[in-house]
């Protein structure tokens, strides 16, 4: 007969956090909010951590190139969708892994024949104004000078004339050697006062170029997410069908990190895909599986799997119909804390830790918090990101205000039924577990991410803690009544958002 749990199914808006001793070195600036990505054991670290426990949802209209270039400079991580050809996954990681971090490939580069207006062309096309000029126009070609736009007026000189009247000569350019460090390129460009230190190699070809701009743009960011080549952290979904395939592909890239992108995770498939992955690259990549809601599935993927960390959350997504076509799913709040005790119990048995993340049905920034304190190491969002700049996603107005689209992978838009199917084979798409939405813009990652950070750092020092595992250790919370809840938004005021007429 079907057993029922004597413990209601509870969602993260059920609770409030008390707040506990708050002292002087309780201070935003001193708290870091750091987590581990992959397993380890007592008295180790991760062997890669985040800055800034979010990490984007697997899904087509989330997780792009931009999507992972801005969180990573932000100190988290993207997982770029699977739901596209293998190459052109591949290609997306790619452009994040190049995008710049100190050594960059020059990808405006030009011929000494080459005229005015191919310079203007090409400048237009990349939106680079620094060009090298090499023998043959490559990448790493013998490199003979360099031109910026500030070398020729676009509406004054002849742009037939070639780039090689108007490039700064080679024996003219300040330039380093090919094994100089970062540190001593970014030296060189502030004591020559130079914008670009182009790197040779001992043959005079190109190798890279150094930008004063990328040195400045890290200051500005100190959480952004590097890798031991000092290029951006990127992860990428894979499903459990065709990993054999797209795995070493995306290897090829040095990938840093793979979730298992499955609806439900407690199944044969995910610990036949997260033990083949480690028997063909070790402990170089780390393999994420899920999404579970209860202990035994924790220790199962944690058991027998090996995976690095777990994600928790089924039918708890904001796009998502899982619950109610299939009637299998659980409340949020009970599904992580049922997973984070067995986490707790595992470490204690065996001295290793295996993250968890809490995936899904976030709806704002307070129950980020809580799903941190209670005991997430991370957080998977798809919705929160949606809404911002740097989702792949055509803006579109509405009514005067301007929205995205937003759909879930389940949906008949995303078609991604690899997520969806067990085992091998059923490629059928006969249901749908995701809708087709809109969400509103509401601006950059960094405008978003930087005031959550900001709120969770206030609540961590409320809370007496300065990380995030003191964090959950020591969070204590309350339930919350329908009556308190009501009282926890405004009330008995009239609300300028909620009961006065706007101007569209
Ligand atoms: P959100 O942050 O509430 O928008 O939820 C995002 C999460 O929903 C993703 O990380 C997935 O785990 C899940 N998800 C994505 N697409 C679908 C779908 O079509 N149906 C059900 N869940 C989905």
């Amino acid at each position: 007969m079907a057993r029922i749990l004597d413990e209601v199914s509870r969602t993260f808006s059920e609770y409030l956090l008390i707040p506990g001793l708050t002292t002087g070195e309780h201070q935003p600036r001193n708290v870091s909010t750091s987590a581990p990505l992959g397993r380890f054991k007592s008295g180790e670290t991760s062997r890669l951590s985040l800055n800034t426990p979010f990490v984007t949802s697997s899904m087509q209209s989330v997780s792009g190139s931009d999507m992972a270039i801005a969180l990573a400079r932000l100190g988290g991580l993207s997982f770029i969708f699977c739901s596209q050809p293998i190459e052109q996954q591949k290609q997306m990681i790619h452009r994040v892994k190049t995008h710049k971090a100190g050594f960059v490939a020059s990808d405006s580069n030009l011929r000494p024949d080459n005229t005015l207006r191919d310079a203007i062309a090409l400048k237009k096309y990349t939106g680079h104004s620094t060009m090298p000029v090499t023998d043959d126009g490559s990448k790493n070609g013998k490199f003979l000078g360099i031109i910026t736009d500030k070398d020729f007026w676009e509406f004054e000189d002849d742009l037939n004339a070639p780039v090689s009247d108007f490039m700064t000569e080679r024996d003219n350019v300040v330039y380093g050697e090919f094994g100089i460090t970062l540190h001593e390129a970014n030296v060189l460009l502030q004591n020559q006062k130079k914008e670009c230190l182009p790197i040779l190699d001992n043959d005079g070809r190109l190798h890279s170029l150094v930008f004063k701009k990328d040195y400045v743009d890290h200051m500005n960011n100190p959480a952004e997410l590097l890798d031991n080549k000092k290029r951006l952290v990127v992860g990428a979904g894979i499903n459990t069908h065709d990993y054999k395939e797209r795995v070493p592909v995306l290897m090829e890239e040095e990938v840093d990190a793979f979730c298992i992108d499955s609806s439900d995770g407690y199944s044969e498939y995910q610990k036949e895909a997260a033990l083949w992955i480690r028997q063909q690259y070790g402990d170089t990549v780390v393999i994420g599986g899920g999404n579970v809601v209860n202990g035994d599935a924790f220790r199962y993927l944690a058991e027998q799997a090996k995976v690095d960390f777990v994600k928790v959350g089924i039918g708890g997504g904001s796009i998502c119909i899982t619950r109610e076509q299939k009637g299998i799913g659980r409340g949020q709040a009970s599904a992580l804390m049922a997973v984070t005790a067995e986490r707790d119990r595992y470490f204690k048995e065996t001295g290793i830790y295996i993250p968890v993340c809490s995936d899904g049905g976030l709806a704002n920034d307070t129950q980020i918090i809580i799903a941190l304190a209670m005991g997430a190491d991370f957080v998977m969002m798809g919705r929160y990101f949606a809404m911002t700049n740097e989702s792949p996603t055509p803006r579109v107005s509405i009514g005067g205000r301007i929205y995205k689209p937003y759909w879930g992978e389940g949906s008949n838009r995303a078609r991604n039924w690899q997520r969806y199917s067990l085992g091998e084979g059923d490629n059928s798409f006969k249901f749908e577990e995701g809708v087709d939405a809109y969400v509103p813009v509401v601006g950059s990652v960094k405008d978003v991410v930087d005031v959550t950070v900001t709120k969770l750092k206030s609540t961590m020092c409320n809370i007496g803690s300065l990380t995030l595992s003191e964090f959950a250790e020591k969070a204590v919370l309350t339930r919350i009544s329908e009556q308190s809840f009501v009282e926890g938004g405004t009330s008995n005021v009239v609300s300028l958002d909620k009961d006065l007429p706007r101007e569209v």
